[in-house]
């Protein structure tokens, strides 16, 4: 389970440190900072598959990814008798995320590369990483630290050996230091963030492939857009919960059945209503519906994350579809960490009053998001660079 997320530099996240529950609940105001966690989550996620720089460049490049205010605010700032201007920076400019489970941290420290003849000068750069046991790093308890090209791996007298000398700065020590011999810990860190899952995209407009019949695999896992909805509804019926995936459909369309029709390989889905002669078929489906059963497939997957984060999961449902779509994710909550992003005060409310819930307010002030709860602020420390 992952205890604290941090996030310094990136978009409105200033300086933020959260600590997480099991079953966390991110809800504010339009703007107030909680796609970016989201999204910050999800970087950390790309780290592993060696991907983080690619995705900050689809989302704009650092230059526009990084925190556009000045790099503290003063107390007069604060106060509002002083104006919000920049001053003199006491740290390099940076976008770093990191996060601590249990067992292990992971931190990550962008930058902007030295000035050079490349056409890829606008790419940033990694300037540190460090993995560590325990909650906040420390010098005494760091696993792996990368300073620019230099990877060093505590080895196994104790001591700091440098593994990697010349690593690219667009390469992360989790993709090119992480070996089954001198660094088994990076590699079981990697493949624990590998395992995270993210649902904010599901696909319902009339061209979406769950719309229609599909060759069918055996999918444990719902793909992120949901175009393989039948064939894991079928694997949750086949080889997970099937019991429990026919109540939540009742829950949520009482007297509705769903069903999985194969017509020479290919799985559609398709619900039978009270009052209908025949069953509906996916093509049918309202926005909503369709929404529901990616919801119900995502968090009934036979084969259940670590981590699963949702970005705003009540998107076009009905106000009537809210309450059991709060049962539904508490009841996800036992076998996953999760991170619900919403904006729905009642899932806010019916998530808030589960076991294990923790709720996460985010509001701006000087365009800095800030959290409206007084949690304590988790231990936490960057790696130097
Ligand atoms: N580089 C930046 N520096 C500072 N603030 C930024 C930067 N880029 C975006 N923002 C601000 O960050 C805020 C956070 O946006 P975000 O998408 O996370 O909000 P949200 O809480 O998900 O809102 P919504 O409810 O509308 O989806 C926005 O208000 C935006 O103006
Ligand atoms: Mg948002």
């Amino acid at each position: 389970m992952l205890l604290t997320i941090a996030v310094s530099g990136y978009r409105s996240l200033r300086d933020i440190v959260l600590p997480l529950g099991r079953l966390n609940v991110i809800s504010g105001a339009n703007g107030s900072g909680k796609s970016s966690v989201y999204k910050a989550i999800r970087l950390l996620a790309d780290t592993a598959q060696g991907g983080v720089i690619a995705a900050l460049a689809r989302e704009g490049g650092l230059g526009s990814t990084l925190w556009a205010g000045p790099e503290k605010f003063s107390a007069g700032m604060k106060a509002g008798f002083q104006p919000v201007q920049g001053t003199v920076r006491q740290n390099p400019i940076s976008l770093k995320l990191g996060y601590a489970d249990e067992d292990y941290g992971y931190a990550i420290d962008l930058g902007l590369p030295p000035p050079s003849i490349s056409m890829f000068e606008r790419d940033p750069e990694i300037k540190a990483e460090a993995v560590w046991a325990g909650e906040a790093l420390s010098r005494r308890n760091v696993f792996a630290q990368r300073n620019g090209p230099h990877v060093s791996i505590l080895d196994e007298a104790g001591r700091h050996a440098s593994v990697l000398k010349s690593l690219a700065p667009f390469d992360s020590m989790m993709t090119h230091a992480a070996d089954p011999k001198n660094a088994l810990e990076l590699l079981v860190l990697r493949d624990r963030m590998r395992g995270w899952r993210f649902y904010d995209h599901f696909r319902t407009d009339p061209e979406a492939a769950a719309r229609r019949p599909q060759v069918g695999t055996r999918t444990p896992v719902l793909a992120s857009d949901g175009s393989d909805l039948a064939a894991a509804m079928r694997t949750i019926i086949e080889i997970g919960d099937a019991e429990g995936l026919m109540e939540t459909i009742d829950d949520a369309f009482p007297d509705c059945t769903l069903e999985i029709a194969v017509n020479d390989g290919a799985f559609e889905v398709q619900m039978r209503q009270p009052g209908l002669l025949r069953p509906l078929r996916a093509a049918e489906f309202s926005d909503g519906t369709l929404r529901y059963l990616f919801l119900v497939a995502a968090l009934m997957s036979p084969r259940p994350p670590s981590l699963l984060v949702l970005n705003e999961p009540e998107t076009s449902l009905h106000p009537d579809l809210i309450a059991p779509l709060g049962r539904l994710l508490a009841r996800a909550a036992h076998a996953s960490q999760l991170i619900v992003v919403t904006h729905s005060l009642p899932l806010a409310a019916a998530l808030e009053a589960c076991e294990g819930a923790l709720s996460l307010t985010l509001s701006k002030r000087l365009g800095e998001t800030v959290v409206m709860e007084e949690h304590p602020r988790p231990a936490w420390a960057w790696p130097a660079r």
